[in-house]
């Protein structure tokens, strides 16, 4: 989950468009940040611990000169984070320099040959053996962009690699393998990145790089090659679909806050994905023997919902199963009759990607949502939907799950369609109250945003907090309680409220905090039970049901009014204050809701 940017200008300083660049990627990974420019055919590094802007005060990256040159904010996976380990990493000459995202599985073997070769390895990274193949492959008498074509053949695992050599002080080369990379192409400069938020701001024409590329970007130009045949690939750029002030944190304090307050436009976006794509995907949902919906964290909690829409509305049984799990516990059943709606929000998890590929071996189809055009999952996938749900940079996913749930429900509203389990008469009617979902959000983001502050300050220094749901909600448990653990670093258990007396229950003393997500529907005379197991041993009860919803009022130690809602649409609307209250919860700790710790935005490494 490192991140790397490049960029190689026709006149002018790189290095405070790299420090730019690196701070947009920030939410990628930050326990190193490093820099290498080339100035007057010197190659010059500057590189640290700690987050870009603690770097930077030690190192001072803008007063590294150049017009060229690479830089990369990293998540540690081999080498603790120390400077030798940060990126960039050079040969035995320091005159070439990589950054790297990804994991070199055979780093060992390479290491020990090329120590056996004579040549001395500085840290304990997997990614420093690429700067010492390419100066093997320099010393053949190969150009920089030969040298890289024949040292990556020797390279297992996936990358996605900026390589610089200050005797070529005008070309950059880059190369892709599973990890996301894509070049950006511009009138004063060439770009390469991780994420095209990194230089949005300086075109709005990108190319995706493949699996098995090779670029090679100067001020001028850029070729692309297949790595396989070395044989050029002529490829046009694309236009970007993010625009620079979406980048920018909008006058909230972090961008978390602001992509909670964005939700009714993003929902108003899943609304409108295109209804060709949403049937292109219902078709072979409707008709599959078994469909599987499957994804990591938030993702997967928007397929545990997922799976009720499905079978309400459209009386189709689906199976959500988390993607580490998922091949070692279904992978044998998959054969063509099955599908596989994989849901993504970076289009890259690595867990994802490796259910991607399986499922395609065994001739089943598989689909995806995400929010990222171009990201690999797309080009794994035979059909795919994008989110539009615009740039998501906090860690935490908000939007793109409000997002996901709203594209599951126009699923389901689809393949009950096709199967005549609803008739256009209940498909209009749903789509009514589909409509009014975005001012929905946004009347319970303004009504219960107060709330969610007094619940942050009630619940800050708590040990342990207990969310409960039944029915569709047990998603919304799930959810709500990912988002307090994850960014307010609170022990958190979420459980089916039925499931409370089967052992949880043990835990409840005096003051336990237990919120309950309770609307009216279905569960809710059973929820009301549950609810007076916990408060008859002395739980806290912190409710958030329908305004006027008098009984749960009175055995609630606090309450967050709901509005009336359909009951498939709750999940959606419900999340909403949960989002807030682990944020305000998170602030009130004096914690960077936008970078927790050990996290990354997407977790590309298996
Ligand atoms: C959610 O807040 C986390 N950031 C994490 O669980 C995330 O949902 C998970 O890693 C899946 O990411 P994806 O949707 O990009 O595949």
């Amino acid at each position: 989950m490192c991140r790397i940017f490049a960029a190689c200008l026709k006149d002018g300083k790189v290095s405070p468009i790299l420090k730019t660049g690196l701070k947009r990627l920030e939410y990628g990974g930050y326990d190193s940040a490093g820099m290498a420019t080339i100035d007057n055919g010197n190659l010059e590094i500057k590189k640290g611990v700690g987050k870009i802007d603690e770097v930077d005060r030690i190192v001072n990256f803008e007063s590294l000169n150049g017009n060229i040159g690479i830089a990369h904010n990293r998540w540690a996976t081999h080498g603790y984070p120390s400077i030798t380990n940060a990126h960039p990493l050079t040969d035995c000459t320091g005159e070439i320099a990589v950054v790297h995202n990804g994991v070199i599985e055979n780093f060992l073997e390479l290491k020990e040959e090329l120590i056996k070769n004579g040549h001395e390895i500085k840290s304990r990274t997997d990614t420093e053996v690429v700067a010492h193949l390419v100066e093997e492959e320099v010393k053949k008498g190969n150009d920089l962009v030969k040298a890289c074509l024949k040292a990556i053949k020797r390279v297992e695992g996936s990358y996605a690699l900026a390589i610089i050599y200050s005797k070529e002080p005008d070309k950059i080369v880059l190369i892709r393998k599973e990890s996301p990379l894509y070049l950006g192409i511009g009138k004063d400069g060439n770009f390469a990145s991780s994420d095209p938020v990194a230089f949005v701001d300086k075109t709005n024409l990108m190319i995706p790089l493949e699996d098995y590329e090779l670029a090679v970007i100067t001020p001028y130009y850029y070729k692309i090659y297949s790595i396989k045949d070395e044989k050029e690939i002529l490829r046009n750029p694309v236009e970007i679909d993010i625009k620079p002030q979406m980048i920018e944190k909008g006058g909230y304090p972090h961008y978390m806050l602001k992509e909670i307050f964005e939700q009714p436009i993003s929902l108003y976006y899943a609304i409108n994905v295109q209804r060709l794509y949403l049937n292109a995907i219902a078709e072979p949902m409707s008709r599959s023997k078994v469909n599987f919906l499957i994804g990591a964290g938030t993702s997967y909690h928007s397929c545990l919902a997922g799976s009720y829409m499905y079978s309400k509305i459209s009386g189709l049984a689906t199976i959500p199963v988390v993607a580490s799990e998922f091949i070692q516990q279904y992978g044998n059943t998959l054969d063509p009759d099955t599908s596989l709606l994989l849901v993504s929000q970076s289009g890259e998890t690595a867990d994802v990607l490796k259910v991607a590929s399986y499922a395609r071996m065994k001739a089943s189809t598989v689909m995806s949502i995400t929010n990222v055009v171009s990201s690999t999952i797309t080009r794994l996938s035979r059909l795919y939907l994008v989110q539009q749900a615009g740039p998501e940079i906090g860690v935490a996913a908000t939007k793109t799950y409000t997002s996901q749930l709203l594209i599951h429900l126009l699923l389901a509203l689809e393949i009950g369609k096709k199967r005549e389990k609803i008739n256009e008469n209940e498909y209009n009617e749903y789509y009514t109250k589909i409509r009014s979902i975005p001012k929905a959000a946004e009347f319970v983001l303004k009504s219960t945003d107060q709330k969610a502050k007094q619940a942050a300050e009630m619940l800050k220094d708590y040990t342990h907090i207990f969310y409960l749901g039944r029915g569709i909600n047990t998603a919304t448990a799930f959810e709500g309680r990912l988002k307090m653990l994850e960014i307010a670093y609170i022990p958190s258990s979420a459980f089916s409220a039925g499931e409370s007396k089967h052992g949880p229950i043990a835990l409840i003393e005096k003051n336990t905090p237990v919120i309950f997500i309770a609307p009216k529907d279905e569960s809710r005379k059973v929820i009301l039970g549950n609810i007076m197991e916990i408060k008859s041993r002395g739980g806290k009860i912190i409710t958030l049901g329908t305004n006027d919803d008098r009984e749960l009022k009175e055995v609630s130690d606090f309450y967050i009014d709901m509005p009336e809602a359909d009951e498939l649409i709750t999940p959606i609307l419900y999340i909403l204050p949960l989002q807030l209250i682990a944020y305000y919860t998170a602030v009130l700790k004096g914690l960077d809701p936008d970078k927790p710790r050990n996290l990354a935005k997407s977790v590309t490494v298996e």
